[in-house]
């Protein structure tokens, strides 16, 4: 469509959402692997009715100043939305939208999924059959630590985390979190969790498992005292955002042995590079930020981003709107 409102799809997302964008837009997409750089980026969002941006476009006065009073929505295709200025998209009241809840079970299984490899050692096996050291059954080699039976700690208690507690009951696990939003008895009978303070958590939790937003006050919430009051054995994951791990404290622990291993979904930087201690040491899995990276799931994501942005354009409520406060 050429007459339609004119959009900025800032990457190639799931056909399931760009062909209900493309029916309805003039699309302006940028194809590359790479996110836009931030010169190209302002300099195509100039003019544009709609925004359709990923977590690596920083959203903030800059990029609204370079769009142009007509900006009318920005739909983001993630549903963390560190990278946007909400305070500032507001005053604006130019609305945005993220995906909640399609994304919720599959990142909450590749949690799961780092939490055992990182627990068992799972790359480090594969590296080790792939140089050709296996010669042998042998009684000491890579030993990890147990998961069913252990006690996992739930840093943040909201869909994500909770969906983790549950299949952490499905390995007989015992289940603490720690949120400032305490659940209700109910939710919390329902995966036989027990909040408590993030102290004891670190104390008491064999695995720890990160699932809050990146804000001021999570940033860094991982740190060298965190780290510290973790036990030895203990496994760290994060599937939330890089930033909430301080990644200098986390490369000395998990060399001193403070910890015992380590999986991360998100880093900071982000990417790492092949290079970086923490993809080289061997009780660190690191994964390229996939924990939703299932086709059903990008499919989802990509109906609810469109939704979002086709919604704002528009001029309707956004179905999944980060700052409903523009409307009131
Ligand atoms: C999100 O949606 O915030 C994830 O980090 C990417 O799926």
């Amino acid at each position: 469509m050429t007459d339609g409102p004119k959009v900025l799809v800032t990457r190639l997302i799931p056909d399931a959402g760009l062909d209900r964008v493309r029916e309805a837009c003039e699309v302006d997409l940028w194809e590359d692997e790479l996110p836009p750089p931030r010169e190209e980026l302002l300099r195509r969002v100039r003019g544009k009715d709609g925004l359709l941006s990923l977590l690596t476009d920083r959203v903030d006065d800059e990029l609204l100043d370079a769009a142009g009073p007509q900006l009318k929505v920005v739909s983001n295709f993630a549903v963390g939305f560190d990278n946007i200025d909400v305070p500032a998209l507001t005053r604006r009241k130019v609305p945005a939208g993220n995906t909640p809840g399609v994304l919720t079970e599959t990142t909450a299984d590749l949690a799961f999924a780092l939490l055992m490899a990182a627990a068992r050692r799972i790359p480090e096996g594969v590296d080790y059959v792939r140089a050709g050291s296996w010669r042998t059954w042998g009684p000491m080699l890579l030993m990890g630590v147990d998961i069913h039976g252990a006690t996992l700690g739930i840093v943040g208690f909201g869909r994500i985390g909770r969906e983790v507690a549950r299949r952490g009951r499905g390995f007989g696990m015992r289940i603490l979190y720690h949120d400032v939003h305490p659940a209700s008895p109910e939710d919390e009978a329902e995966v036989g969790a027990r909040r408590v303070e993030m102290d004891e958590l670190l104390r008491e939790s064999d695995f720890v498992s990160l699932h809050v937003n990146l804000t001021d006050e999570t940033h860094h919430l991982i740190d060298d005292d965190a780290l510290r009051a973790m036990k030895a054995s203990a496994v760290l994951v994060n599937t939330s955002r890089g930033p909430v791990v301080d990644p200098e404290a986390l490369e000395r622990a998990l060399r001193d042995g403070e910890i015992f291993a380590a999986g991360l979904d998100v880093t900071e930087p982000e990417p790492l590079p092949a290079d970086h201690p923490l993809v080289q040491l061997p009780n660190c899995v690191v994964v390229p930020h996939i924990a939703s990276a299932s086709r059903v799931t990008r499919d989802r994501m990509a109906e609810m981003a469109a939704a979002n942005l086709l919604a704002g354009l528009r001029g309707e409520r956004l179905p999944t709107p980060i700052n409903p406060e523009v409307y009131e």
